[in-house]
């Protein structure tokens, strides 16, 4: 059952959505792992993507692209221009209470912009001579299997697709047509659905920055519904790992599951971020910080429950998380504490402001 001896080769990756939290984390990881190559970052900026994420990453072996994934003829000429053997596609709409408030643009960036991408590789590269020496890896979600109640199994690979947000109907949409695109015309993909992420740059709209954000600063801690949905856990850098695992050595045409084996109930993660700045912050104010607690109306179609089995990419990949969700909550709540600057100029704008508002107090 191992592949770990396939070790595919890349001299020229793009790496699309490197700007926001998971594909800046990954630009770094790459660039460590593999200092000699090409690394190019096509990324939107959209009011996820920050330029900041990427401080310290520079030299001539790495470019930044300000352009959108839908527009084909760009998407052509980066590929063209720089001699693209690897795409690693995170750019993406991702979160789940936008897609409730606005879905349109889930739809074109996830599903076309997607689109876009594939067909421009199969294009390029068969003009260049067969996709030999070539993959796509596109990096995708467990939402798009659905919900758990409490005692199902673990999703596996072969779980069918039940998407219940216009978000992961996005994602869902977009993994079939990088599946058919194997299937049909045998354009090299692999894709992976992960869990939960949290780390270091993560955007402060999503439940663990924000709380610490909420936190620290003393505001409430939303917590939707009864707080007992439950999600997998996986640290940033453990993803990025995973990744680079399978494009290495991920078959071609596989799908990969990833996650932390770490699952919780939202209000228990929010009851140990409090803790721990119980202990990291003893001259707050706001101390105890699980006062700040407050139950808010719940998200429209609010998944119960996730839980992702990882022996496939465990067993065929010799991959598994390195970190708990002890390890990884303290060194992420040390790198927002470190790092008030960076979060001053992600928050600071109206946009996030008027995006808290439309978000929290109309509920
Ligand atoms: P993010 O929202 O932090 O970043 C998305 C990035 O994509 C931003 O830099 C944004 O500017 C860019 N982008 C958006 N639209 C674009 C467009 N049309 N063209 C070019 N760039 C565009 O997202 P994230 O949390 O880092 O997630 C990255 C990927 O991983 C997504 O595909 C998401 O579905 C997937 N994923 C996320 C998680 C998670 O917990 N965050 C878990 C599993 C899978
Ligand atoms: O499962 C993987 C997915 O995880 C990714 O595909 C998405 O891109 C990513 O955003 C994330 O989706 P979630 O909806 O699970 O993440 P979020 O951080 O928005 O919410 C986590 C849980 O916390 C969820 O049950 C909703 C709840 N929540 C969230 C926020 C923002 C709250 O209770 N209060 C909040 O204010």
């Amino acid at each position: 059952m191992k592949q770990k001896n396939l070790m595919r080769k890349f001299k020229n990756v793009l790496v699309t959505g490197g700007a926001g939290f998971i594909g800046s984390n990954f630009v770094r990881f790459l660039n460590n792992a593999e200092p000699d190559i090409q690394i190019i970052n096509l990324d939107l900026l959209t009011y996820a993507g920050h330029l900041e994420n990427l401080s310290g990453i520079n030299g001539n072996h790495y470019h930044f692209i300000h352009g959108d994934i839908c527009d084909s003829k760009l998407v052509r000429k980066i590929l063209m221009d720089y001699q693209i053997d690897t795409v690693v596609h995170f750019a993406a709409e991702s979160h789940v209470d936008r897609s409730i408030q606005d879905p349109g643009a889930f739809v074109q960036t996830n599903i076309v912009g997607t689109y876009t991408l594939l067909e421009n590789c199969r294009q390029v590269w068969n003009e260049r001579g067969g996709y030999e020496g070539n993959h796509f890896h596109h990096v995708s979600t467990d939402e798009v299997f659905g919900m758990l109640s409490k005692d199902d199994s673990p999703f596996t690979e072969t779980t069918p697709y039940a998407p219940n947000s216009p978000y992961a109907a996005s994602k869902a949409s977009s993994d079939h047509l990088v599946r058919s695109y194997f299937r049909t015309f045998g354009f090299p993909i692999t894709i992976s659905n992960c869990s939960n992420n949290y780390g270091p740059y993560q955007f402060p709209e999503k439940l663990i920055p924000l709380i610490i954000l909420n936190a620290i600063n003393g505001k409430d801690l939303p917590i939707y519904g009864d707080g007992q949905q439950i999600r997998d856990w996986l640290y940033v850098e453990d993803h990025c790992d995973a990744i680079y695992s399978v494009i290495q050595a991920g078959k071609t045409g596989e799908t990969y599951n990833i996650g932390g084996e770490n699952q919780f109930p939202n209000l228990e993660i929010v009851k140990k971020i409090c803790s721990i700045l119980d202990h990291a912050l003893p001259e707050s104010p706001y101390i105890p910080h699980e006062k700040l607690i407050r139950f808010v109306p719940d998200r429209p179609g609010h998944d119960l429950r996730y839980d992702i089995d990882i022996t496939k990419i465990r067993t065929c990949l010799e991959w598994q998380p390195s970190n708990d969700l002890a390890q990884g909550l303290e060194k992420t709540i040390q790198w927002y504490l470190q790092n008030r600057e960076w979060i001053e100029s992600v928050t600071g704008t109206s946009a996030f402001q008027n995006w808290l508002v439309t978000n929290y107090d109309k509920r």
